[in-house]
């Protein structure tokens, strides 16, 4: 059921690869598991009216949730460079990643070079806003 950390990043890699990124040149891959161990990919897609680009995290939740899932067991995101460190999600996506997760889901940030941190979502978006 569940997958390696190592198999999630390397489809997070891979889905990174997709990225459509011709305005940031930042190239972002996210791979979650579900909660039935299923997995979805997700990449960066912009867009020439800037705000209409949307993230990884939130191509591979759409993912999932045409699929059925309804949890994310565990997600992994890839980008960046030495010079940030790993990719964390953004703020946004941080509230995407919540409307689907629970105090189990883990959240990996990994930089280009396969190092990782791994975190809760309720250290990356404490007290977060949910409706009943
Ligand atoms: N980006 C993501 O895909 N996920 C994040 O959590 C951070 C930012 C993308 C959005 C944009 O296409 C590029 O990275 C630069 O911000």
């Amino acid at each position: 059921m569940s997958i390696a950390n190592e198999d999630l990043i390397r489809a997070a890699t891979e889905a990174r690869e997709q990225a459509y990124n011709r305005y940031s040149h930042f190239a972002v891959g996210a791979a979650l598991v579900d909660e039935a161990g299923r997995l979805h990919v997700g990449c960066n897609v912009e867009n020439a009216a800037y705000p209409l680009g949307s993230c990884a995290e939130a191509g591979a939740i759409a993912a999932m949730v045409i699929e059925g899932g309804t949890r994310i067991a565990k997600i992994a995101v890839v980008g960046g460079s030495g010079e940030i460190g790993p990719c964390t999600p953004c703020g946004g996506c941080r509230q995407r990643i919540a409307e689907f997760a629970d105090q189990d889901t883990i959240i990996l940030a990994i930089d280009d070079s396969g190092e990782w941190q791994e975190y809760s979502i309720e250290a990356l978006l404490p007290a977060s806003f949910h409706l009943p």
